[in-house]
């Protein structure tokens, strides 16, 4: 009974794999999940409610304005009640349609509304896999964090031989047991976290600031709350949405981060300094704009020292594990060493931010990370593909 207590949520989209879907049920019965069906429109095409509400127990799902529905478990109620959304089989369309955040029926809404991790089973035609739109719609989800399982090769039910076949009934519930059955690795750590630019006041409408977008650092928050941590994010101005989960403090200034983040880090375990935080401020703030003078060519500003937050965090008594990063544009690795020491730093994560494609501002990044006597490259990948590999390392010197 691998899956005892384990909710599932299985949708069900329109193709021909879902025969397999009633199998599928049994088999997650079989290891003591309870399971609930969501099917979209044309899933009921291919096999009807009954068949699934026979096999799970409960009442089949398909429609998001079913007032006799929402009185019983509403489609709110049913995002949250899931430890795990399946999705088997996953059309191409429903994935285009996830990939487009549509919340356009019951399936895809909950999709949009769940804090779960979300699986997809794809099941299609070998050329509908291939074609270029859908391969961009899987990267899309990828990229987002949804669990691609599959899809299988070999002959196909219209006769093709190629890649599209959903994965066997068995393998799937395998996938489940090790998604749920996993002990995560950051389970019950306090985090804190920094992430995205500050702004420094030069007068009421102006500032200093840097391209940090807060993208790696969001990302890095995702991924350790996935790990099972509990995580206080403190944001220099981003536009990104906050991660599920994750507790949000704005900030604007270095200054401010610096009291956001000493006021908190007695209660944290892991700090991640990934803020791209400004150096120096201007020595003062104007009240009222700066105005441009005709007899003025040049002005000069004079800017003072930020407190350094991560090293602040390094020389306390009773320091979290502490981990930091290095932006460089040169002379990466002996940089990210001595800030590893003079910061008294756990584990640094050295970023070449001279590189086209990644770091400010990217979508993507490479880090190298270091750490007292040894190092590991974590290669190019999506910020959220990278934020993963990241947790995982800085999880295993953690617990060491
Ligand atoms: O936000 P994105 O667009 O996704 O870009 C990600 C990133 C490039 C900003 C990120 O990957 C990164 O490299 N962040 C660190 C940026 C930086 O300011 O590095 P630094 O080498 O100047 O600082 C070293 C360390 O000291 C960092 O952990 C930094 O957060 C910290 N620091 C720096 C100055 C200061 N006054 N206080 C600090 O805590």
């Amino acid at each position: 009974m691998r899956l005892a207590d384990k909710r599932i949520l299985l949708g069900v989209s329109g193709g021909i794999a879902a025969y397999k879907s009633a199998e599928l049920v049994r088999r997650l019965k079989d290891q003591g999940a309870e399971v609930r069906v969501v099917m979209t429109r044309s899933a009921k095409e291919f096999i009807t409610p009954l068949t699934l509400q026979a096999v799970s127990g409960h009442p089949v799902s398909y429609s998001l304005l079913n007032p006799s529905a929402e009185a019983g478990m509403g489609h709110i109620e049913l995002a949250k009640w899931a430890d795990l959304v399946l999705i088997a089989p996953a059309s191409a369309n429903l994935m285009a349609r996830m990939a487009a955040g549509m919340a356009d029926e019951l399936l895809t809404t909950l999709c949009l509304a769940t804090p779960a991790p979300v699986a997809l089973a794809p099941a299609m035609n070998q050329r509908m896999y291939l074609n270029a739109a859908t391969q961009a719609n899987l990267k899309t989800l990828a990229s987002r964090g949804i669990l691609l399982w599959g899809p299988d090769a070999g002959s196909q039910a219209c006769g093709d031989v190629g890649p599209g076949r959903m994965l066997d009934p068995l393998e799937l519930v395998e996938r489940c047991c090790q998604q749920l059955a996993a002990e995560p690795l950051l389970a019950g750590v306090k985090l804190l976290l920094t992430a995205g630019p500050t702004r420094e006041a030069l007068d009421p409408v102006r500032y200093i600031s840097n391209h940090s977008s807060g993208k790696m650092g969001y990302a890095i928050a995702r991924a350790a709350r996935e790990a099972g941590a509990e995580v206080t994010l403190v944001s220099g101005p981003v536009t990104l949405a906050t991660p599920a989960g994750v507790t949000r403090v704005d900030v604007e200034s270095a200054e401010q981060m610096h009291q956001a983040v000493m006021s908190r880090v007695s209660e944290c375990d892991l700090f991640i300094g990934c803020a791209a935080v400004a150096d120096y401020r201007p020595a003062q703030v104007a009240e009222q704009k700066i105005k441009k003078t005709g007899d003025n060519d040049q002005i000069h500003l004079a800017l003072i020292k930020n407190p350094d937050i991560i090293a602040a965090v390094g020389a306390l008594s009773d320091k979290p594990f502490t981990v930091g990063f290095a932006a460089e544009t040169v002379d990466v690795e002996q940089y990210a060493l001595d800030k590893l020491q003079r910061k008294r730093l756990d584990m640094i994560a050295a970023n070449d931010v001279s590189r086209e494609g990644q770091g400010f501002n990217a979508d993507d990044n490479a880090l190298t990370v270091f750490w007292q006597g040894g190092q590991a490259p974590l290669p190019l990948a999506d910020k959220l593909t990278l934020a993963r590999h990241l947790i995982a390392l800085i999880a295993r010197h953690y617990r060491h």
